[in-house]
């Protein structure tokens, strides 16, 4: 047995004892809402792999993402970091962005490569391109890499069909940059990418990786960062029409199927009883797509806001034999799985500041969390007004709240761009426990027991704002066309001649 610490005594006493490192596949959905998936709930969704998963490991009802937006969101998650220190903020990066994830940053593929792990990412990266690729995931850890490198939105894709390919997909993109790229490690295999097939591209590229890498006897990391949910929704043959609740629905199920792949390729290598899984999501439903975007069941509002709805995510753990099956109401996030990770495989954390706590104790013995607090960092994030809000146990303080575009078109008036940006003094304070939904802000003045837990709250945020470092913003640095993807660089004019 060469695990190290608490996990692994656990996983001794579940009988995984072995003499090889566990397998961990992280499965990343996006924009995919707290209500979205069967098993939390939703009544037309089909997803009968994750909530095969969910039912038979372990379910999360307060897990969290640092950001309501992509890039961000994915930076944490890699770096067991917030967002501010590694400075993928104001926003998200586009094709031609300048800068990307700092290359000095250490994430969950670095840190194992060092210990013999084979890694992989299939899907959408959305943490820098760069000049000649100089940030793409072959740079960061991973050995191999298919996919689209930022948001599928993110290029000329207003005539993406849906399946019958005659009908037009609802919306727009963005129709002044390159047509999305498929790249391979560091080449461009396809540009621009087919949609319909590129699912099963994933599907068999995460199935001969997993094959290869047990077949070696490496163990391996795969990070599935998917491109469904986020708009605009797209699904192959195989998942077009299928489910009961249309374009999303069916994107939803598409995902759902590699899911299924991957865990029967996890079952036929013999891998299942070794492999950690790990599903969450990088931040609440786009609700301006209206019935063609997420949904955020019962939390309030979505995508690019810090209530619940924007940050507050689906997340399944599942290890056949060694998670038992259930549901945990501990706080965790996506800054935990780093520091997870790294216990179970026996490697050390990197030498940063890190934000994330091991989560073993949580899913091996359904026991508590070590995380008392999370943070909820607003997308355009400024140094001048930091955390947006705080929460504390089950209690959540509003500093500052404000809608967004992404969250337009529900009831609620808190939730569009058009509710703008304002100062709480005293701060909106919540109990998430008695109402998740974040209606009934509790009054200070009878209550003598929430003016302790504010005050609790402030300096619990005074005190994590005193030692933040922000890291140099690598979004602000702007963008040149130039650096966009092109399959034919010197070519012209651009970006149209970019097309192989
Ligand atoms: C990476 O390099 C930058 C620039 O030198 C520095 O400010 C930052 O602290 C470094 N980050 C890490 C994680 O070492
Ligand atoms: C979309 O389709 C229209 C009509 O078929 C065509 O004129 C236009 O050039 C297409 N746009 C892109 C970006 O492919
Ligand atoms: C996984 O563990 C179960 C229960 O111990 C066992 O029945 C099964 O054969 C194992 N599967 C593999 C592929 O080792």
């Amino acid at each position: 047995m060469r695990c190290r610490r608490v996990a692994c005594l656990l996983l001794c006493m579940f009988g995984a004892c072995s003499a090889s490192k566990p397998n961990f596949v992280v499965l990343f959905a996006d924009d995919l809402g707290f209500g979205d998936l069967g098993c939390y709930g939703h009544p037309s969704s089909l997803t009968p792999n994750l909530d095969r998963l969910a039912a038979a490991g372990l379910r999360f009802t307060d897990f969290y993402s640092t950001s309501p937006v992509c890039s961000p969101s994915r930076a944490s998650l890699l770096t067991g970091r917030y967002q501010t220190r590694s400075g993928i903020y104001p926003g998200v990066f586009y094709p031609g962005s300048i800068g990307g994830l700092p290359l000095n940053e250490t994430t969950i593929a670095e840190m194992l490569k060092s210990q013999g792990y084979a890694t992989a990412i299939m899907g959408k990266w959305h943490l820098g391109y760069g000049d000649k690729g100089k940030f793409l995931p072959t740079k960061q850890g991973f050995d191999e890499y298919l996919g689209i490198p930022y948001s599928h939105d993110q290029g000329p894709c207003q005539n993406l069909t849906c399946f019958p390919p005659d009908i037009k997909c609802f919306g727009f993109c963005d129709i002044g940059t390159v047509t999305v790229p498929l790249v391979h490690n560091e080449n461009i295999k396809q540009q621009p990418v087919n949609f319909l097939e590129l699912e099963k591209a994933y599907s068999d590229f995460g199935t001969s990786f997993i094959t290869n890498s047990a077949k070696n006897k490496k163990p391996f990391f795969l990070y599935y960062p998917s491109h469904h949910t986020h708009y605009p929704q797209y699904a192959g043959s195989g998942a077009a029409g299928r489910s009961l609740r249309g374009p999303f629905g069916d994107s939803l199920l598409e995902l759902d199927d590699t899911v299924g792949n991957l865990m029967s390729t996890l079952e036929k290598t013999g891998e299942i009883n070794n492999t950690l899984v790990f599903f969450a999501s990088d931040n609440g439903p786009e609700l301006m797509r209206m019935s063609r975007g997420g949904n955020s069941g019962l939390l309030k509002c979505g995508k690019g806001t810090t209530y619940e709805g924007g940050m507050r995510e689906p997340a399944i753990a599942y290890w056949q034999g060694v998670i038992k099956p259930g549901v945990t109401h501990e706080m965790a996030s996506t800054l935990d799985v780093l520091p997870t990770i790294a216990n179970l495989a026996g490697a050390a954390l990197p030498p940063v500041t890190l934000d994330g706590f091991d989560m073993a104790e949580i899913l091996f013995n359904h026991g508590k969390s070590k995380r008392e607090v999370m943070m909820y960092y607003p997308i355009f994030l400024d140094e001048k007004y930091g955390l947006f809000a705080l929460r504390l146990g089950k209690y959540k303080a509003h500093f500052y709240t404000e809608g967004a575009p992404h969250s337009a078109t529900t009831p609620d008036q808190d939730c569009p761009g058009t509710a703008i940006f304002k100062t709480h003094d005293p701060p909106l304070i919540f109990d998430l426990e008695a109402d998740p939904s974040e209606r009934y802000p509790l009054p200070l003045n009878d209550r003598p027991d929430i003016q302790v837990v504010l005050e609790q709250i402030k300096n619990a945020k005074a005190q994590f704002e005193a030692t933040m470092v922000f890291g140099e913003s690598q979004i602000s640095k702007g963008s040149d066309p130039n650096l966009e993807p092109c399959c034919n660089p010197g070519c012209s004019p651009k970006p149209t001649c970019c097309h192989c």
